[in-house]
């Protein structure tokens, strides 16, 4: 298991978000978050990184076996998770290229950053302060562009397809991809469930599911009003949200 998430009750600003949600995503899966806005999606990624501000009051997060519900952000870091936020801050005074040194250093490694920012086309950008200025698809790509650096085991994104054109996001989605399989050897010599056993881990929030298309999704859950309505094949659920809306997922609960 990669990370357990049990009976998690967070608070923000003396207001509870989540009213105790449990999910898991295992070694080589990626897993699917969607819900109506406001529904508390990113809430749980930002208790589950560690970002002060979110109060658990209940439940557990276990990482890699490790109860990490109340580690630092850095220690997550380093034991392995990694996340693109949603809306990126603006770090005046930080180069985008040293953010990506930064990001590579707290996992201990060493990158050849112009080599990376190649792969997403993002060269140009390596002497500006981080997302200043930055359109909402350049933000997305930079974010990625870190991650690729870090290497984490299990990736945490949070909407990487808003505001991404149609083009950029099948770059974005060979990046993701790049990261899941880093220590993978590719077919044929070995099997699909062999791949996808070896394969990094990620928790991926859509609304409408075009990085899916890039990124192959085990399973999906729905989170709605702080609580998990539903779990599934993400593809199916959001066929069915596409049709009756999200008030369908609450037949489920
Ligand atoms: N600092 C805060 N103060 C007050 N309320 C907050 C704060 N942060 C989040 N919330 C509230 O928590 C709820 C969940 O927000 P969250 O950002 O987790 O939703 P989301 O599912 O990610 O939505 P979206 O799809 O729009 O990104 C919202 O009603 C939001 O207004
Ligand atoms: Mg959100």
């Amino acid at each position: 298991m990669m990370l357990k998430v049990e009976n998690l009750r967070v608070e923000v600003e003396g207001k509870e978000i989540l009213h105790g949600v449990s999910l898991f995503v295992k070694e080589g899966e990626v897993v699917a978050l969607m819900g109506p806005n406001g529904s508390g999606k990113t809430t749980l990624i930002m208790t589950i990184m560690g970002f002060s501000g979110y109060k658990v009051t209940e439940g557990r997060i276990i990482f890699k076996g490790i109860d990490i519900t109340h580690l630092p952000v850095y220690e997550r870091v380093k034991l392995g998770i990694g996340l693109a936020f949603q809306r990126p801050p603006v770090i005046k005074g930080v180069k985008t290229r040293q953010i990506i040194e930064i990001a590579a250093s707290a996992r201990g490694r060493k990158v050849d950053v112009y080599e990376l920012a190649k792969e997403l086309d993002f060269v140009d950008f390596l002497d500006r302060d981080v997302n200043d200025g930055f359109s909402g698809g350049e933000m997305k790509r930079s974010e990625i562009l870190q991650l690729l650096a870090m290497d984490p085991d299990l990736l945490l994104l949070d909407e990487p397809e808003s505001g991404v054109d149609l083009e950029s996001i099948s770059l974005l989605g060979k990046a993701i991809n790049k990261i899941l399989m880093r220590d993978v050897e590719p077919p044929p010599d070995k099997s699909m469930k062999e791949i996808k056993s070896k394969r990094k881990s990620a928790l991926i929030i859509t609304h409408t599911g075009h990085i899916l298309n890039y990124v192959d999704a085990d399973r999906g859950y729905v989170l709605i009003d702080g609580r998990i309505a539903c779990e599934g094949n993400p593809r199916e659920i959001l066929k069915t949200v596409e049709k009756y809306g999200y008030g369908e997922c609450l037949k489920c609960v």
